[in-house]
């Protein structure tokens, strides 16, 4: 039954029905979209972002961490439990993974408009006696996109994968397209990605969905081809321009071009962060500058891949050299060090802060995993704004004067390209030398003030304790949200409402009853659960939240909250 519905389905995606569903009431569907059973569903201002969730067939409970949960039941404990080995280095029974996609279903399915799902739906390869196949990979993605099939698209919420450094065999590697990657992707995300993208997918596996048609877009990258452990592709350097990752960000600069002439936002996903440790040096200097050149249409960056819970910035200052280019530096396995590298970078920021220049900074959000390898089970539900009046930079034209200050920069006037880029090779030797087209910043767009599609925060769901039977499983508890807890509520909730405006107009960035007892009360004003009280996910936002993080002492509340999140209650050391 379920696959019978998968496929139709699959049908009437390829049909180009896909975009119609997610669609709020009020565009007009198109020729094409005869879909018989598809309401037009209602926006609720809602998504989900959900990554790493790495299922692990061969997991068995009361067995030792070191067989990576596999075999070996140890004389002491601690042994894997039913829906997982907290803190650890196994990966997610499919006892975990089932009763996640089984809560997401029953709980939020009709909570949310679209899904961003950052990768690795297959284990790792951490165990030399059972090592994984090809087959078995593809395998895992394929039951898990079958199960995301059925909890979303079939309700017309678009679901939009990427790649994961473990969605490859071997792991890290993976070669320029079209090859078999890109093809058995696209046969296993066939009713994800949209079939004006199948040429490009076949070639690269990354693709973009208009998540809301005509307003909002995803582009889904594939960050294989830009991620430095990947030795099969040649690192986005100046004189390749077929390198698959140069490839990728002539791609991408061209739908950010096209979204922007037609005065839509966009969120950037993918599985692997875009952070100078990660990225091959070249690739990330040329996404820092993508980033930068189309602030005013991109609303953010939302990657996993770490387990980690944290934000980073890209920093156009930070393109002058190697070694201060290390925003958000770190490598997968080395946990540890990333707390104090981001303070580091946030310290720096905020001593910088006199000459702060918002069109020089975007934002990265990291969102922690799935599995509980090495911490715990979570994921995140992001709130937006959708009724604010549009923002329609690209529908003005370039004229440079819709940035409000009348100034149009590029990246020269943040690197210093007169000591860098000195002798005839420079231009060859680094993009930071090469790029010059003026970047299209304005602090009226939704990634700078609030208004139409600004995302507005999220909250972090989690499963701090993994005891349980299948009778009596392990609950899902709220971790903490962005929020204000007044945020929470409508405002006239005390009182009257406004004259002419109704009460009921209120979305709700968390639904009252996905929030736990305290919370729900309308005048609660403090609570432990909302210890940044961020009005909203601007960039300006991040940059205070990171201020007050670097002004506060090393001891203070808020970095211990901070750093609790990061490591989720694990004894991390300093
Ligand atoms: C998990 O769900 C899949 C179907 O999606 C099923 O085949 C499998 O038996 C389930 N496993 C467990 C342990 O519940
Ligand atoms: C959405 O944006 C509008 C401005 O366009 C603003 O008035 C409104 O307060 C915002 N909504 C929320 C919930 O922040
Ligand atoms: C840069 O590389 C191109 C192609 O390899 C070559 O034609 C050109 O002469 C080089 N320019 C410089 C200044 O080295
Ligand atoms: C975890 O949950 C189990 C079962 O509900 C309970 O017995 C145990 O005390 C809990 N552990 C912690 C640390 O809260
Ligand atoms: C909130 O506070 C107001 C005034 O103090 C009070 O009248 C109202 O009952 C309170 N509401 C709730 C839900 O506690």
């Amino acid at each position: 039954m379920a696959l019978l519905r998968g496929s139709l389905l699959a049908l009437l995606v390829l049909g180009g029905v896909h975009d119609v569903l997610g669609a709020p009431p009020q565009v007009p569907l198109g020729p094409a979209a005869v879909a018989p059973a598809a309401k037009p569903r209602k926006l609720t201002g809602r998504f989900l972002h959900l990554t790493d969730i790495h299922p692990d067939p061969h997991y068995r409970e009361g067995m030792s961490e070191k067989s990576a949960c596999h075999r070996k039941k140890p004389k002491k404990k601690p042994r894997s439990g039913p829906f997982g080995y907290t803190y650890g280095e196994c990966d997610s029974p499919l006892l975990l993974t089932n009763y996640t996609l089984d809560y997401l279903e029953s709980k939020w399915a009709d909570e949310v408009d679209f899904v961003i799902w950052t990768g690795d739906s297959a284990r790792h390869d951490n165990d030399r006696k059972i090592p994984r196949t090809l087959k078995e990979i593809y395998a895992l993605n394929r039951v898990m996109a079958r199960r995301m099939e059925e909890i979303f698209t079939s309700r017309g919420i678009p679901v939009i994968p990427s790649i994961g450094n473990n969605d490859v065999w071997p792991h890290n590697i993976m070669m320029p397209g079209p090859n078999d990657v890109t093809s058995e992707f696209s046969s296993i995300w066939k009713s994800f990605v949209p079939f004006h993208s199948y040429q490009v997918f076949q070639r690269g596996a990354y693709y973009s969905v208009e998540v809301i048609p005509d307003q909002l877009a995803v582009i889904s990258l594939n960050t294989m081809y830009l991620f430095d452990s990947n030795k099969a592709v040649g690192g986005c350097e100046v004189k390749d321009r077929d390198d698959p990752g140069n490839l990728q960000l002539d791609w991408m600069e061209v739908q950010l071009q096209a979204f922007r002439a037609r005065g839509m936002q966009t969120w950037i996903s993918g599985h692997v962060p875009p952070s100078a440790r990660n990225f091959h040096s070249e690739c990330h200097i040329r996404y820092t500058e993508l980033s930068l050149r189309y602030q005013d249409t991109i609303l953010g960056h939302l990657f996993g891949h770490m387990n980690v819970d944290h934000f980073f910035f890209l920093d156009a200052r930070t393109l002058a050299s190697e070694e201060e280019n290390d925003g958000g530096a770190h490598t997968a396995g080395k946990h540890k060090d990333l707390y104090a590298t981001l303070l580091k970078d946030y310290d720096h920021l905020y001593k910088r802060e006199k000459d702060l220049d918002y069109d020089s900074i975007s934002v990265v959000n990291v969102a922690p995993s799935v599995v509980p390898n090495p911490y715990l089970p979570s994921f995140r539900i992001f709130s937006y704004n959708i009724t604010g009046s549009r923002y329609s930079a690209g529908l003005l034209g370039d004229s440079g004067t819709d940035s409000g200050v009348g100034q149009q920069h590029h990246l020269g006037d943040f690197v210093d390209r007169e000591e860098l880029c000195q002798g005839p090779d420079a231009s060859n030797v680094s993009w930071r030398c090469n790029l010059n087209s003026p970047w299209h910043s304005s602090p009226h767009s939704p990634s700078r003030t609030n208004r139409l599609y600004t995302p507005l925060g999220f909250a972090q769901y989690y499963m701090p304790n993994l005891t349980g039977t299948e009778r009596h499983p392990p609950k899902w508890k709220l971790e903490y949200l962005t929020y204000a807890p007044q945020a929470l509520h409508p405002p006239a909730a005390a009182g009257e409402p406004e004259a002419g405006k109704k009460k009921d107009a209120f979305v709700y960035p968390v639904p009252l009853k996905r929030l736990p007892r305290k919370l729900r009360d309308a005048n609660v004003t403090a609570s432990k659960f909302a210890p940044y009280a961020m009005s909203d996910l601007t960039i300006p936002s991040w940059t205070a939240l990171a201020h007050r993080l670097a002004k506060a002492g090393g001891r203070s509340k808020l970095r211990k909250r901070f750093r609790r999140y990061m490591y989720m209650g694990a004894n991390e050391e300093l």
